[in-house]
């Protein structure tokens, strides 16, 4: 996508053929810094401490961040340590397992030498597979959206409602969720986003605003707890998220919260929707989804907040009492009973096993 009318991907190779670049996004909504990473060690630092974030692009990263590692010390032990100490970053979006072991399947049958430059070639196949992937699913979503704007009688706005960020910046290039947002505001539908703030990290708020802005979507970012006064006045038509990882049998999990829209969604009879690239399916999960696991982060997240001054300096400041304990649980698991429909590249399903398996029938016999 663009920034300042320069057409963008959210990770890149260099032009020294060998750094990979990334765009900060811990400086983001108030300052565009991009940063160069060098080793595999700054590429776990930049999933870890989320200057990338958002389950395709923390895969694409982990991809760029074997072939950092390749250079460095392409043995067999380099190479196992590498893909455990970027395994070890994140723990609940599957596309980082993925990309790992995609990536590892094309090094492991080479000699040291090769591998680098193997593992270079894979990561940037990833990194185009995932913006063709997300342009494909803005152009189911666009559809669907088509549908509901048609089914409103074509009049007045298309009031759409989104959590965290599933924008551009959560992949490599369009987005999941976003994308069809995307792409209907070009196709010159009248959307417009309503914003979850996304506490404790305002995803929402910093990024998904930040993006529909650059991109001149109309938006208003709202507190996470408005969404459900919202679909009660009439003013949501439909609820589109990403997701961070899907079972087999069409449960999604997302970003902490998304439960609590799916609900609200339902006793509303608001279309919820969700949209996902292949890699985020989980296959071996075709039970029970507390298997996934949930990852908790630092308290201070919450007790914390970070934004700019009236004068322009960015601040930290705490909001509870001292001594207050806090839970940072970060992605919660929205059963598929709640869900419309998944939207992938390859088509629109209902949220069950026969519809996934409908759409990929390869990965569902596997
Ligand atoms: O903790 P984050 O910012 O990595 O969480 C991101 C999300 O929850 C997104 O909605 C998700 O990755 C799915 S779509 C890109």
């Amino acid at each position: 996508m663009r920034v300042d009318g320069v057409h963008r991907r959210t990770i890149w190779l260099d032009p020294d053929g060998w750094a990979v670049g990334i765009i900060d996004q811990t400086r983001l909504p108030h300052d565009f810094v991009t940063t160069r990473l060098e080793t595999v060690d700054a590429a776990a630092h930049a999933i870890r401490a989320m200057l990338v974030r958002g389950a395709p692009l923390i895969g694409a990263t982990a991809a760029y961040g074997m072939a950092l590692a390749m250079r460095a010390d392409p043995s067999d032990a380099g190479l196992a340590a590498a893909r455990a100490g970027l395994l070890a970053t994140r723990p609940t979006a599957v596309n980082l397992r993925w990309a790992l072991d995609a990536v590892c399947a094309a090094l492991a049958p080479q000699p040291p030498h090769a591998r680098a430059a193997v593992a270079y070639a894979k990561a940037a196949a990833i990194c185009d597979e995932d913006a063709a992937i997300c342009e494909a699913i803005g152009d189911q979503g666009l559809a669907v959206f088509q549908g509901a704007w048609d089914a409103k009688g074509g009049r007045g706005t298309l009031n759409i409602l989104t959590h965290c960020n599933a924008g551009w910046l959560a992949t490599v290039d369009w987005g999941t969720a976003l994308a069809p947002v995307y792409k209907a505001h070009d196709a010159g539908l009248p959307v417009h986003v309503w914003v979850d703030e996304t506490r404790p990290r305002n995803q929402g708020a910093g990024l998904t605003a930040w993006e529909l802005g650059r991109h001149g979507v109309p938006h208003t970012v709202i507190v996470d707890n408005a969404g459900g006064h919202l679909m009660q006045r009439g003013l949501v038509d439909l609820c589109i998220t990403g997701t961070d990882r899907t079972t087999a049998n069409g449960d999604v999990c997302n970003k902490i919260g998304t439960y609590l829209k799916a609900l609200a969604a339902h006793d509303n009879g608001v279309p919820f929707h969700v949209a996902l690239p292949s890699p985020t399916i989980d296959w071996t999960l075709t039970g029970d989804p507390s298997a996934i696991p949930i990852e908790e982060r630092d308290a201070a997240e919450v007790t914390d907040i970070t934004g700019r001054t009236r004068d322009g300096r960015i601040e930290t400041v705490t909001v509870t009492p001292a001594g207050s304990p806090a839970g940072n649980y970060a992605f919660d698991v929205t059963p598929a009973r709640l869900v419309t429909s998944l939207i992938t590249e390859r088509g629109v399903c209902p949220a069950t096993p026969e519809g996934l398996a409908g759409l990929f029938p390869e990965r569902s016999a596997a």
